[in-house]
This record gives C-alpha cells, structure tokens and sequence, in this order.
C-alpha cells in the first residue's frame, strides 16, 4: 500500500472505506468506511489480525435497503426518501462500529444528512449480531437536541463508551457517554473547544492519556490537523498543537490504529464531494512520541502497517 494511491482489497477493487474505523474481534480486524456507490452507504473489510495486508471485501452493512427497527420511539427511521418519483440517498458519513460484550451486539454510530444540505446535523445508530452482517437500523437524532456532525467512538480503559461529535455548526466538540447497549446518548458529559471548529476527532489513549487528533473545518479541503490530551475523556483537556504538516500531508484523521504497541495515523486523501470522491485514498502514517510523550508524524511513502 502506497500513501494516496489506490489501496486494492484481495478482489484487486480499491478499498472503499472512507472515514473509517477498525474493530478487532475473533481475530480479525473489520475496516468499516464509507461507500457512496449505487445504494450503499457503509462497507466492510477484514484482514486476519496479524496480517494487516490482505484485505477481504465483506459486504455492505448499511445500504437504503437496510430494515429499520425501533429502539427509540421518536429517532428518524429514513434511511432514503423520495422526490419526483425518484429515490434519494441520505449522507451517511464516518461510520464506526463497537462490540458491546454485555448485549453481544455490534453496535455502528455515525453522521447522517438528509443528502441534500448538511442543515440536519444528526447522530445515527444501526447494530447487529456480527460485525459485517446483518445490521438493523435504529433511525437518526440530535443528541439532547444538538446538532452532530463530524464524529468518532471512544471506548475509555474503566470500559465506558464515549461518542464524540462537532455541534453548534462545528463551532464545539461534544462529548456524549453512552448508554449500557451503546444505542443511545446517556449523558451530555461535556463540550470542548469551543469556537475552534475541529472536525474529523479520532481518539486513542496511551500511557494513562487520552489523545485526540482532529483536523480544522475547511469542507473536504485539507488543513492543519491538531493534537491534544487530557488525563480521561470526561477531564480536562489541553491545549491544541500541531499534528503533522499545514495539509497533515494532504489527509484529514479517520481514526487512530493501535496495532500491538504502535499507533498508527489513519487519514483520508478526499477528493472533494463530488464525482472524483470515489477517487479518495489513505494516508497512514506511523505516530510517534517524543521525550515528553507528545505525539508527531513525519512522512513515508509505504506505512509498515500495511506492507508488513
Ligand atoms: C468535512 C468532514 O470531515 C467530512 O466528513 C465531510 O462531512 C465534509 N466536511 C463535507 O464538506
């Protein structure tokens, strides 16, 4: 795999998995992303766990077929609409997937727009009984009414799920606990940099912090990512530093890899939102720490992540 080319799964197709996520489960790791093509919306691919290389094309988990199923009365069941005659998709944006070990179940959060302006800003939850099958829609909402855009998940080391979304217009971050099964918000733990407009949040945690990487809001062009930490998710947080170059190497953050003890950098090269978007590829970088245990990338062509 070669930085911003395009990254085959074993069937020779380039990997469509955009603002992705992985999940290790019984041995495996499912890469999960976006997949705008005909009427999907969320793929999935696996690669044994030690492998990293060869990934395999497990199917679409969300498409505008998928079932809907109640979990919460009042959440927005469409999954895609109608206008003259025609059937609309949604947007369905940085999907990510966590196993639940009390409920068993595969839970996946995600950004949902109605495809037409991203005015409605809303969370989305679908779950299932395995990780690349099988899923039920359980609707969209704005989280204790807020609006949610950009997003990630974040189980902490106590074992508490977090979902972590841009607000009022991307101007804040929120950070949600959520509920024992994962299918709703449980709390409105706390809102952060405010004013700041970060987008893309992808966090991980090592050596007793909690990092978060995030990219500025400039629509699908690159910028500036960040990095902070604060000591647990709900504590507080630092300040914003520099993550990588004034483009972050022409990427925006996905989602933060560990793989044994190394971290990995997952970004998305977007090609804009128009037809070239299914020409957008992946940055891996490895992160690195500094004296202080401070996090920074630095360039590579071919990321030892997937290329062994
Ligand atoms: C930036 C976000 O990070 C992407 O996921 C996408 O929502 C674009 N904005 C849309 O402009």
């Amino acid at each position: 795999m070669r930085n911003g080319q395009p990254f085959p799964d074993t069937d020779g197709n380039p990997i469509h998995a955009h603002g992705g996520w992985m999940l290790d489960y019984d041995g495996y790791v499912y890469w999960y992303g976006e997949d705008r093509r005909e009427n999907w919306y969320v793929s999935v691919y696996r690669s044994p766990a030690d492998d990293m290389k060869h990934w395999e094309f497990r199917g679409h988990i969300l498409t505008t077929d998928t079932l809907y199923e109640e979990t919460s009365a009042r959440f927005d069941p469409r999954l895609s609409w109608e206008k003259d005659g025609a059937v609309r998709k949604v947007n369905i944006e940085r999907p990510k997937v966590l196993y639940n070990a009390k409920t068993k179940k595969f839970v996946l959060w995600a950004h949902y727009e109605n495809g037409e302006n991203y005015l409605e800003a809303r969370a989305c939850v679908a779950s299932s009984d395995w990780p690349d099958r099988g899923f039920v829609y359980h609707g969209s909402f704005n989280p204790f009414g807020e609006m949610s855009r950009d997003c990630t998940v974040h189980v902490d080391s106590r074992g508490d799920a977090y979902f972590v979304s841009a607000s009022r217009d991307n101007a804040d971050l929120h950070i949600y606990r959520l509920t024992e099964d994962y299918l709703n918000v449980d709390e409105w733990v706390k809102s952060v940099y405010c004013h700041e407009f970060r987008e893309a949040p992808a966090l991980f945690e090592k050596d007793g912090r909690t990092f978060m990487i995030s990219s500025y809001c400039t629509g699908w062009a690159p910028n500036q990512g960040k990095w902070c930490s604060a000591d647990s998710v709900t504590g507080r947080w630092g300040l914003l530093r520099n993550f990588g170059d004034k483009t972050t190497f022409v990427s925006q953050s996905a989602f933060v890899r560990r793989q044994r003890d190394r971290y990995w950098y997952v970004g998305d090269r977007w090609m804009g939102g128009g037809p070239k978007y299914f020409e957008s590829t992946y940055v891996v970088l490895e992160i690195q720490f500094d004296g202080e245990g401070n996090p920074f990338i630095e360039y590579t062509d071919e990321p030892e992540l997937f290329n062994g």
